[in-house]
């Protein structure tokens, strides 16, 4: 019993480690509808006021997502801290692995952001 357990286990492991980070971040792009506002291709947003994420580093993204959860916690205003309704509301959702996917997968897109790369 325990030995099925644990090798179900050690299969998904496996499976888990080869589905490449980048494919997953575009499956939370998707379950969140991101592509509503920002395009879907990144690039493409419905708005100007909408930013383009593709081809941004992956690092900055991060951060930004994270301040903005962090702005939704109110805490206080800083370098580190951003207060935007829209965003907050939506990087609230994403857990932190979340936002390293997705914003892997931002990074990994085609873009004039991403020319020097
Ligand atoms: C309802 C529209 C809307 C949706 C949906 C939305 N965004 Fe945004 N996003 C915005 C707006 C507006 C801004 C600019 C906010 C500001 O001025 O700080 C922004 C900014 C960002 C930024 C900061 C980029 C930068 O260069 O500073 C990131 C990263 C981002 N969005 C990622 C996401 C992700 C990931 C999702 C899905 C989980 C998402 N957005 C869903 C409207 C949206």
């Amino acid at each position: 019993m325990y030995r099925k357990k644990y090798l179900l286990a050690c299969i998904s492991l496996l499976w888990a480690a080869q589905v490449p980070a980048q494919q997953v971040g575009a499956q939370v792009w998707q379950q969140y509808n991101c592509a509503s506002c920002h395009g879907d291709d990144a690039l493409s947003a419905q708005s100007p006021e909408y930013p383009v994420l593709a081809g941004q580093h992956a690092d900055y993204l991060e951060q930004t997502l994270l301040a903005y959860q962090r702005g939704q916690k109110q805490e206080v205003g800083g370098a580190n801290v951003r207060k935007n309704p829209v965003m907050g509301a939506m990087a609230a959702n994403l857990s932190t692995v979340e936002i390293k996917q997705v914003s892997q997968w931002l990074a990994s897109l085609p873009s004039p952001l991403s020319h020097s790369r």
